[in-house]
């Protein structure tokens, strides 16, 4: 679904490169659960920021259902990053003086359908992430794992090809992380939603399909973890 080819990113500080991917080719397949793990530093928030269309690669390719996003125009990428693609971020940012079913909509609405489509369509996907008795509450009502499952349901309502997760726990405590990786496993399986996520917890690893590892910017190795089970 994505395939990227000797993918690599250099920052330019003033006259010093930091060179922090350095030749990456891998695919992702639809359906997957995948894990992008490794040490501080190693690239992980720099190839999900490729992959998701927020930045671009110094070299290399990234395709996506066979098309080159490098040839995509400006308005066809923001069309994917605004109806095609899914982001949660460690921090979830939501509009604290909206209420949950608020925030959601609010996301839908980007995409010019009526309000009560939205309604319907952030309802339903509140209830995929067991929120339905929660929908007038604000976000200051809510533990912090329920306002990332908010922040799950804003960016699975118009339904992406691909969700990209960095981090999404690293405020939460255990409990309220499970909380949110058993959500991911919901959308996953039930859904059948495509999710990247970061993690740097050995613990999250249960969760995920296949595990990527990054060391040094480059892929240290990929593991597929459902062939290892049973
Ligand atoms: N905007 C930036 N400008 C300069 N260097 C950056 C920038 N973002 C990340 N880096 C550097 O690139 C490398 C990889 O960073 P990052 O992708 O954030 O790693 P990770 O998410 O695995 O911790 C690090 O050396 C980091 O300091
Ligand atoms: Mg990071």
């Amino acid at each position: 679904m994505i395939r990227t080819t000797n993918l690599s990113k250099t920052y330019y500080l003033g006259v010093v490169e930091v060179p922090a991917l350095r030749g990456v080719s891998f695919e992702i397949h639809r359906g997957d659960f995948l894990g992008l793990m490794g040490p501080s530093g190693s690239g992980k928030s720099t190839l999900l920021h490729l992959l998701g269309l927020l930045d671009f690669p110094t070299t290399g390719t990234i395709r996506i259902n066979g098309m080159d996003v490098s040839e995509m125009d400006d308005d066809e990428r923001t069309d994917y990053r605004l109806r095609k693609m899914g982001y949660i971020f460690q921090d979830y940012a939501l509009v604290g003086e909206l209420t949950v079913l608020e925030n959601v909509m609010l996301t839908a609405m980007a995409q010019g359908k009526s309000e009560n489509e939205c309604r319907k369509a952030s309802e339903e996907i509140l209830s995929v992430v067991g929120l339905s008795e929660r929908l007038k509450h604000l976000p200051k009502e809510l533990s912090g794992g329920e306002q990332q499952r908010v922040a799950i349901a804003r960016s699975m309502v118009n339904r992406p090809i691909i969700l990209f997760a960095d981090e999404p726990c690293a405020n939460l405590d255990t409990t309220n992380s499970r909380a949110v990786l058993d959500q991911f496993h919901t959308i996953n399986e039930e859904l059948g939603q495509t999710i990247v996520m970061v993690s740097h917890e050995e613990w999250h690893k249960e969760y995920f399909h296949r595990i990527v590892y990054l060391k040094d910017g480059q892929i240290d190795r990929d593991e597929d973890r459902r062939s290892h089970s049973a």
